[in-house]
């Protein structure tokens, strides 16, 4: 049985007030919920609030992005060590927003997850395909694809700290959601690509979320999928009460 892990990517969103204020609202809502992992990625400004705020809770803190080089002339970037230094376990990595807007290629993506499972962190790592490649029937080639070339040179003793995050990228804050079919069978075939690299056990024992427009409605469904190993959650992990709610679907 793996374990579920419920995320919240809080993306360019929340001051450390902010921060602070959402948190404590949750830590009730999810108390003693203990079947799955609660994690939020959020802004690297607001990580100090965020874990001051969810002390002796259930609820673990994270970051958005990180670096792949350990120090240097990066102006306005964050290295492996600065996040572990803060108390950070972990990181999201090669979300498409990041791909889109910010020039990130497999080949970057899978540097910093390199960097990142080097420094002792986990990595959730968001991988997907666009609309165009999802009409033209090949978005099984292009996850798996991504697959390969995001954890090249990963070993199978690293893989331990990777979750997977299939997120369609024409659902990502669209409203659009992948159905639960479709997001099991695409996080299917992330599985048999991960038994294709490092066998069976590895492949039994990642952890495959989805994301793109989960939400209080469909996360049951989603969630209820035998591929689907929870939720990396956009918008709706800005609403407390909403968060929770898919947070006691995945119990
Ligand atoms: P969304 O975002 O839930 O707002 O669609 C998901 C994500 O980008 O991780």
């Amino acid at each position: 049985m793996r374990r579920k892990l419920i995320a919240g990517n809080w993306k360019m969103n929340m001051t450390p007030s902010q921060a602070k204020a959402l948190i404590e609202e949750v830590k009730p809502l999810v108390a003693g919920k203990d079947n799955c992992d609660i994690l939020f990625c959020v802004p690297f400004v607001d990580i100090f609030a965020a874990q001051e705020a969810a002390k002796g809770s259930n609820i673990k803190i994270g970051a958005e992005n990180v670096h792949f080089a350990e120090k240097g002339a990066y102006t306005g970037e964050i290295s492996a060590s600065m996040l572990t230094e803060c108390g950070v376990e972990y990181v999201i990595i090669g979300h498409s927003e990041r791909r889109q807007y910010f020039g990130e290629t497999d080949e970057t993506v899978n540097l910093r997850t390199k960097a990142a499972l080097a420094a002792g962190m986990k990595v959730i790592l968001c991988l997907g395909e666009v609309k165009d490649q999802r009409l033209s029937g090949i978005t099984d080639e292009v996850v798996a694809m991504q697959t390969k070339l995001d954890l090249k040179d990963v070993t199978e003793e690293q893989l331990k700290n990777v979750i997977i995050a299939y997120e369609p990228v024409w659902a990502i804050g669209t409203g659009l959601t992948a159905t639960p079919e479709q997001a099991d069978e695409t996080c299917g075939v992330i599985r048999n690509t991960i038994k294709a690299l490092y066998g069976e056990k590895a492949a039994d024992e990642i952890i495959i979320q989805y994301g793109g427009s989960m939400n209080a409605q469909n996360a049951k469904e989603l969630l209820a999928k035998e591929n689907v190993d929870g939720g990396l959650i956009g918008g709706a992990s800005l609403k407390a009460k909403d968060f929770s709610i898919i947070v006691d679907c995945a119990q």
